[in-house]
């Protein structure tokens, strides 16, 4: 079996020593899962339940999740488990009925955003999202180009995999896709004017090979291009460009939105500009799969005279009633602001293990979503994949879930459930702290 894949932190056999049990359940995935997903860490873990931002192994050990934003109000909320079983036991059906759940799901959600993004429509994962929206972009602008950035990730459709270059070389990105760096976010004010620069090149290449572009899409914290919170309108230049040569905005808020920028509930209003369509998905339901697409009521109207929508499972009743208790704790517990404050006091505190340790170069943070970038010391400062990798499994060994990511690998992803408090800090400093030390 080929486990070599682009995903950073994936096990490979025979990387470090297993136990018997971690063995037997590894040779029955592979026989019943196929050769087609991935592991993390090099000695896999085990989960039998979560409770808020802890996860338990068979044998009760205990890990802080400091990576899981799927959960974002913490594993198994009590209120998010509630209205799922209450609304199970009430009625579970789909969108061809008159109903007021999902009625009052989308004014809720739509009430979040700026006036113009008015609509909604449901789906169960951020790919069939993203499909979804690319469906529409196509409709609406009669063009099939689609610029999206160097190691971005968007999904698992056919459609949606053409514009998922993290998906690595084995999975080919179409003939109308157009890639584009992303600028170092310490470029400052220059950073827009750089990814503008990049953009155009994108949208005359296209043109040059008979392509229209239909839109610009980008994962508003750029996490698989390794995490990268600008402050400051970085886009707005470069969205220009598209919407004057006939394509439109998405905006991919699967990592980015629900309050975990901590500053904002969206991630693309950390950049002050409107998106032509918001998708999201993974957080929305804590664990629940919920997913959607928000999109402004004229980007729309030709996909929907000219196409039906149905979707099975998107928007039924568990869903909006999961996705709606979501709000509920978001709200209530203060999430958003507790992302920002802890945020802060997070980055800080890594600052500090950074003034001890020149092999951490720059941290990024928005809210509860961190990049930490690991290089070789010295004047070169090259990214580091391989202690990057060292230190994802360090942390592992000593009871603390992260990962790496972008396109070197060498930067520690650190996205933890939103009800993150400061004695968690504690927890993961003291973590980091010793996992450095293994690799002097
Ligand atoms: C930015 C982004 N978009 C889309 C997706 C796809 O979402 P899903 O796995 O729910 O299909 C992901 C998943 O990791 C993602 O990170």
């Amino acid at each position: 079996m080929n486990h070599d894949s682009s995903m950073v932190n994936s096990y490979r056999p025979g990387s470090a020593a297993l136990t018997v049990r971690q063995q037997d359940l590894i040779d029955r995935r592979e026989r019943v899962l196929g050769s087609a997903y991935r592991l993390f860490y090099e000695r896999p873990i085990e989960i039998v339940s979560g409770q808020d931002v802890w996860l338990f192994g068979p044998d009760g050990e205990r890990y802080l999740d400091a990576y899981n934003n799927v959960v974002s109000v913490g594993h198994c909320h009590p209120r998010v488990v509630q209205e799922i079983a209450r609304q199970s036991a009430v009625l579970s059906t789909h969108t061809r009925y008159l109903s007021e759940l999902v009625l009052d799901y989308a004014e809720r959600l739509v009430a979040t955003m700026p006036a113009a993004l008015s609509q909604v429509m449901f789906t169960c994962t951020g790919s069939e999202a993203n499909d979804l929206a690319l469906r529409i972009a196509r409709k609406h602008t009669s063009a099939t180009g689609i610029i999206i950035t160097e190691n971005a990730y968007h999904g698992v459709t056919d459609a949606v995999s053409q514009i998922s270059p993290s998906l690595g070389p084995g999975v080919n990105l179409g003939s109308h896709v157009r890639t584009v760096p992303v600028p170092d976010p310490s470029m400052g004010a220059d950073a827009g004017a750089v990814f503008a620069k990049s953009v155009a090149e994108a949208i005359a290449d296209l043109q040059r090979h008979g392509y229209q572009p239909a839109a610009l899409i980008v994962d508003t914290i750029f996490s698989s291009d390794g995490v990268m919170p600008y402050v400051g309108p970085m886009l707005t230049a470069a969205v220009d460009l598209v919407r004057s040569a006939g394509g439109i905005f998405i905006a991919d808020e699967v990592q980015a939105g629900f309050a975990r920028t901590g500053d904002t509930f969206w991630g693309f209003q950390r950049h002050n500009l409107v998106p032509d369509i918001v998708t999201m998905g993974k957080p929305m339901g804590n664990g629940y799969p919920v997913a959607g697409v928000v999109v402004q009521s004229e980007v729309v109207a030709r996909f929907g005279n000219e196409s039906r929508y149905f979707n099975t499972f998107g928007g039924n009743s568990v869903a909006m009633a999961a996705a709606g208790s979501v709000l509920d704790v978001i709200e209530n517990q203060g999430l958003q602001q507790n992302a920002q404050a802890v945020g802060i006091a997070f980055a800080e505190a890594l600052r500090q293990v950074q003034s001890g340790d020149s092999r951490i170069d720059a941290i990024r943070q928005a809210g509860l979503f961190i990049g930490v970038d690991l290089v070789h010391p010295g004047n070169d400062r090259n990214a580091d994949r391989i202690f990057a990798s060292h230190i994802v499994n360090r942390m592992r060994d000593n009871g603390v879930l992260i990962s790496a990511t972008g396109r070197h690998g060498n930067v520690l992803k650190i996205r933890p459930p939103l009800t993150f408090s400061l004695d968690h800090v504690s927890v993961f400093i003291h973590a980091l702290l010793a996992s450095l030390a293994t690799a002097q």
